[in-house]
C-alpha cells in the first residue's frame, strides 16, 4: 500500500524516531507499504518519519537490492568525505551537495529479527547516512552549505508554509 509522503516544514520530520520493540506483523506491514511508497515516489531510500511515523525503521532500493532495516545505526564512518549531488522524497525539486563519508560500516536488524553489519559505498553509503539522519529529526538540506541555504531560504520557507496549510486544512476536516 502507497502512504502518503510527508512533506519538508512537517513536524513530524523533525522528530526523534524510536527503536523498534518487536517486530510484528504492524512492523513487517509497514516495511512493505514502505517499499511500495518508495518505488511508486522513484526512490532509492525511505525513513519512517516520512511516512509520519517516528520509528526506527527504513527502506533502501539500490540497483534492485531491497534492504529493510529496523534500528540502524552507523557503527564506522571513514574520514575520507564526498561532496555529492542528493535529494530528498520530502524536498521535491531540490537537489545540492552534501559532504558525507566516502564509507560506513551500519548495524541493524532485519526483518527477520537477525542483527546484520553491512559496509557500503558510493550511493549506498549516501543512502544509509541520509535516512539514518531522518530518524534523528535531520533533512538534507539543514546540511548543505551555508551559501546553498541562502540561495534556498525562499523556497524552502515556502514549502515549510505550504505543508503546515495542508495540514491544517486536513485538520480541518477531520473535525
Ligand atoms: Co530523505
Amino acid at each position: 500500500m502507497v502512504l502518503e509522503i510527508r512533506k519538508y516544514g512537517d513536524p513530524v520530520l523533525k522528530r526523534e524516531s524510536q527503536n523498534v520493540e518487536k517486530i510484528d506483523d504492524n512492523i513487517k506491514k509497514l516495511l512493505d507499504d514502505m517499499v511500495d511508497t518508495m518505488r511508486e515516489a522513484s526512490g532509492v531510500g525511505l525513513a519512517a518519519p516520512q511516512v509520519g511515523i517516528n520509528l526506527n525503521v527504513v527502506v533502501i532500493e539500490i540497483e534492485g537490492k531491497v534492504r529493510k532495516l529496523i534500528n540502524p545505526v552507523i557503527i564506522e564512518k571513514s574520514a575520507e568525505e564526498e561532496n555529492v549531488e542528493e535529494g530528498c522524497l520530502s524536498v521535491p525539486g531540490i537537489w545540492e551537495k552534501v559532504k558525507r563519508a566516502a564509507r560506513v560500516k551500519v548495524k541493524y536488524t532485519n526483518e527477520n529479527g537477525e542483527e546484520v553489519i553491512e559496509e557500503g559505498d558510493g550511493l549506498l553509503a549516501r543512502a544509509f547516512q541520509h535516512e539514518i539522519d531522518h530518524l534523528r529529526g535531520v533533512v538534507f538540506v539543514e546540511k548543505i552549505s551555508s551559501l546553498a541555504k541562502n540561495l534556498l531560504a525562499k523556497k524552502l520557507l515556502k514549502m515549510k508554509k505550504e505543508t503546515l496549510k495542508v495540514i491544517k486544512e486536513e485538520e480541518g476536516i477531520k473535525l
